[in-house]
């Protein structure tokens, strides 16, 4: 008896990891590029995605899929992702944003310095919609920050700024998004900021 529930446990923790790496096989493709753990590399340009929300990995796939993210011209990074977005299915983009959001937060190293102090201040805009310890909010749909490489933030807020991202009027995130950019004047600002959002990152690590 003992051993007949045993083997049930057995066979049930076996169909729960095959179910498991049913889901797993949407992430396949990804892993070239964004790593087995899902924290990108910085030498092929390509963010950390493990543990975002779902629904901002499916509207990014939809928008490089349409063309709203990654075709303006000289975007090279979001032309690659755009390639890859066009070959997936509804469903595909379905499960693997599923997947990508149940994976375990990456560990993620800082590359970015500077003034944190400056960083702090401006980033008091940004907790708004990013939240106070850039978690992000999926209900203002405004992503975490602390999930993400800190060289691929600097990357994005200048996408935002000169125009790379949020070209299209149906990205309409993104459009919320982009005047935000603005207000970071300079490279040193955009750098303060990101610097002061690795500090959250260090606090709840
Ligand atoms: C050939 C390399 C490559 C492959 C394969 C790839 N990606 Fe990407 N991905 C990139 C690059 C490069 C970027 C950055 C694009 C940019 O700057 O807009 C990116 C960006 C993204 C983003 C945007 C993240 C953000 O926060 O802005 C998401 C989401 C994403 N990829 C998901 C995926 C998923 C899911 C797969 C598998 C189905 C995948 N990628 C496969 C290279 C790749
Ligand atoms: C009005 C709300 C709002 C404010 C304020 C705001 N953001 Fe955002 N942010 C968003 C939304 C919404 C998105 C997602 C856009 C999309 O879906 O493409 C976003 C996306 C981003 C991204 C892209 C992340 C990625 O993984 O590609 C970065 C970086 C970012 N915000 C940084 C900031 C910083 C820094 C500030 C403060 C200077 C800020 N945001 C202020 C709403 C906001």
């Amino acid at each position: 008896m003992k051993h007949a529930v045993s083997t049930l446990i057995y066979l049930t923790l076996l169909m729960v990891s095959c179910f498991t790496h049913a889901d797993n096989a949407s992430y396949i493709v990804c892993i070239a590029c964004h790593g087995e753990d899902g924290a990108g590399a910085v030498s092929q340009n390509s963010p950390a995605i493990a543990g975002l929300d779902k629904q901002y990995i499916k509207r990014q796939l939809e928008n490089y899929q349409s063309g709203a993210r990654g075709a303006a011209k000289g975007d090279i990074s979001g032309g690659i992702m755009r390639a890859i977005a066009t070959s997936l299915t509804p469903e595909k983009i379905q499960d693997v944003s599923s997947y990508v959001d149940s994976m375990p937060r990456p560990i993620l190293s800082e590359s970015i310095t500077g003034d944190i102090e400056a960083g702090r201040r401006l980033y008091g805009t940004c907790a708004a919609c990013h939240g106070s310890d850039a978690q992000g909010l999926p209900a203002l749909n405004a992503p975490s920050l602390v999930l993400q490489q800190d060289w691929y933030l600097v990357t994005q807020l200048k996408n935002f700024k000169n125009g790379q991202r949020a070209y299209e009027s149906s990205d309409v995130f993104g459009r919320q998004m982009q005047p935000m950019a603005l207000i970071l004047v300079d490279d040193d600002a955009i750098n303060d900021v990101v610097a002061f959002i690795g500090t959250l990152r260090q606090k709840d690590n």
